[in-house]
């Protein structure tokens, strides 16, 4: 593996700044079935409030803003993505409905039983432990609340050049698995494109 597909690899686990940005941007645009696929089976309000982990440059939080008008929230590690999808979100950050921090999803630092709703976008990959991130959803999630969680499928991610370090591949079954040890009442799979990108639903 060369050092310059090790870097891309690297943007796309912690994106920083002008390889960083440009990532993301190309992630805006390839997965766009990603984002519709959440934006079309989420369940939320006005008043819901919504967690959105690994929020990149904030594009599916200023579409949820967009169509819903709930309270958002949003968790990256990564500095210049705070930069990028505050600046992406400054009409919801203004109206104080967009909340958004540095941090792990490992260790959340919100209350239990807070969002009416999680998501998660392509994140998976990168976090350190998958069950105590999973734990940690959960607990932040309300009774009856779901972890909208979109991935790759490890087949795909296994013929790509920069997915060869520092991401954590899974099988669908795997996600299930921790899904249960976690707590969560029912994890269910959806197709996006068969055989290349799928969501987990989480349901507390
Ligand atoms: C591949 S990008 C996806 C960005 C965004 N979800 C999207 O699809 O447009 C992965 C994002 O997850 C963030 N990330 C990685 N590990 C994380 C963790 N443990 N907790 C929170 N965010 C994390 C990265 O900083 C990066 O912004």
């Amino acid at each position: 593996m060369s050092k310059f597909t090790e870097y891309i690899g690297a943007q796309f686990g912690n994106p920083n700044g002008f390889v960083g940005s440009c990532c993301c941007l190309l992630m805006n645009i390839i997965n766009h079935r990603m984002y519709k696929q959440i934006l079309s089976n989420i369940h939320v309000q006005e008043n819901s409030k919504i967690l959105d982990i690994g929020y990149g440059n904030g594009y599916l939080l200023k579409q949820l803003y967009k169509r819903y008008r709930p309270e958002l929230f949003g968790i990256d590690i990564s500095e210049d993505m705070k930069l990028a999808a505050t600046a992406r979100n400054k009409q919801a950050v203004a109206a104080g409905k967009c909340h958004l921090s540095i941090g792990d999803c490992c260790d959340l630092s919100y209350d239990n039983d807070s969002f009416d709703a999680i998501t998660s976008i392509n994140t998976v990959y990168f976090w350190r432990d998958t069950l105590q991130g999973l734990r940690e959803i959960k607990r932040c999630l309300k009774t009856g609340g779901t972890f909208y969680n979109v991935v790759y499928t490890k087949e795909w991610l296994q013929s790509l050049a920069y997915t060869q370090k520092g991401f954590a591949l899974f099988e669908k079954e795997d996600l299930i698995a921790l899904g249960k040890e976690a707590g969560f009442s029912e994890v269910v799979i959806k197709d996006i494109k068969r055989g290349k990108s799928y969501m987990v639903l989480y349901t507390k």
